[in-house]
């Protein structure tokens, strides 16, 4: 078939559409309140997170992609010819553009993704722009088991996955070491993975990081409320709730709450909740790791570290995995 656009594959493995209602009305029926961080992401939360990437303090994805800048050409000359990449969790697909523009014929480019919009609109951007890559998106909940669909031919070539962001921080030690066998499943025995993970370091960069001057991240961590108020029919008054983040450095993550500045009762989805001053709901950790620790997790997993690159700054690590 011939198409005046290249277009991308779309194959629907139908995520099951999790009730955010049932399980908003059960975190916050906790002792310890909490709602899981992908909740984050509706379309201001998306927008919100590319605006954090952009502020002075959250140094992680500038970071990141300086180093991939950099390292891409030995990425690309240890995996080969007419390789298969695949990612996880593709959203608006930028960063592996660096990867594939150093790869010698890369034969295909497999986005996995949960939002449906974000990975048509970033696949099909992206079979315009490398013509003679087949791309194919994939919908689905790459955090639960998946058989990926059969791959276009690639001529010999090797699996590599790809896992950006440090979105594996959101994970902890455990679901990181399940989902990288997850991912060993996907890329073979003959494949290789590039995982970009944040890296422990002083108290002050970090808290910086979560807490920048302009307040985004905070409006990102209290959209949660104005998504609740929209989608469930709630009555949070984000006046009287505040954005808590702080590193834990004995556990090693920064650990972000929203934060009840008062004793008050709020109605969600006809049920009432009360806070008192100061409780908070845990939305999100973001696990921090030196190399050597990293290296330790990667081989539970099952994997050998292969390579890894950090900026001159020691503040983010690409790690090469096979
Ligand atoms: C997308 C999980 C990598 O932990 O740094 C940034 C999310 N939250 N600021 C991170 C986030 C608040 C981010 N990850």
């Amino acid at each position: 078939m011939k198409a005046a656009t290249a277009r991308a594959i779309f194959h629907d493995l139908a995520p099951e559409p999790e009730s955010f209602r049932d399980l908003v009305l059960e975190g916050l029926s906790r002792r310890d309140k909490e709602i899981p961080c992908r909740f984050l992401y509706d379309e201001r939360g998306s927008v919100l997170f590319e605006a954090i990437c952009e502020t002075p303090e959250y140094y992680p994805t500038r970071t990141e992609m300086a180093i991939l800048a950099d390292c891409a050409p030995e990425i690309a000359s240890f995996i080969g010819p007419h390789c298969q990449l695949i990612e996880f969790g593709s959203g608006a697909s930028r960063k592996v553009t660096l990867l594939l523009n150093a790869m010698e014929q890369p034969a295909a480019y497999v986005a996995i993704e949960i939002s449906r919009e974000a990975l048509q609109h970033a696949t099909d951007a992206l079979a315009s722009r490398f013509p003679g890559l087949a791309v194919v998106a994939v919908c689905a909940d790459y955090m639960r088991p998946f058989d990926l669909p059969e791959l276009p031919e690639s001529n010999g070539g090797r699996r590599l996955g790809f896992f950006p962001g440090s979105t594996i921080g959101n994970l902890n030690p455990d679901e990181a070491k399940l989902f990288l066998e997850g991912c060993r499943r996907v890329i073979g025995p003959n494949g290789a993975m590039v995982v970009g993970v944040d890296l422990k370091k002083d108290a002050k960069t970090l808290h910086a990081a979560y807490n920048d001057a302009a307040g985004v991240t905070a409006d990102f961590t209290l959209n949660l409320l104005t998504r609740i108020n929209r989608e469930l029919g709630a009555d949070f008054d984000l006046a009287r709730f505040a954005h808590d983040a702080s590193y834990n450095a004995i556990a090693g993550k920064v650990e972000i709450f929203i934060r009840s500045r008062a004793d008050q009762v709020v109605t969600v989805a006809g049920r009432r909740f009360r806070f008192n001053a100061g409780e908070r709901i845990h939305t999100e950790d973001s696990w921090k790791y030196s190399v050597p620790q990293f290296h330790e997790l990667a081989t539970r997993a099952g994997f050998t570290p292969a390579q890894h690159w950090v900026d001159p700054g020691n503040l983010f690590s690409v790690h090469l995995l096979v």
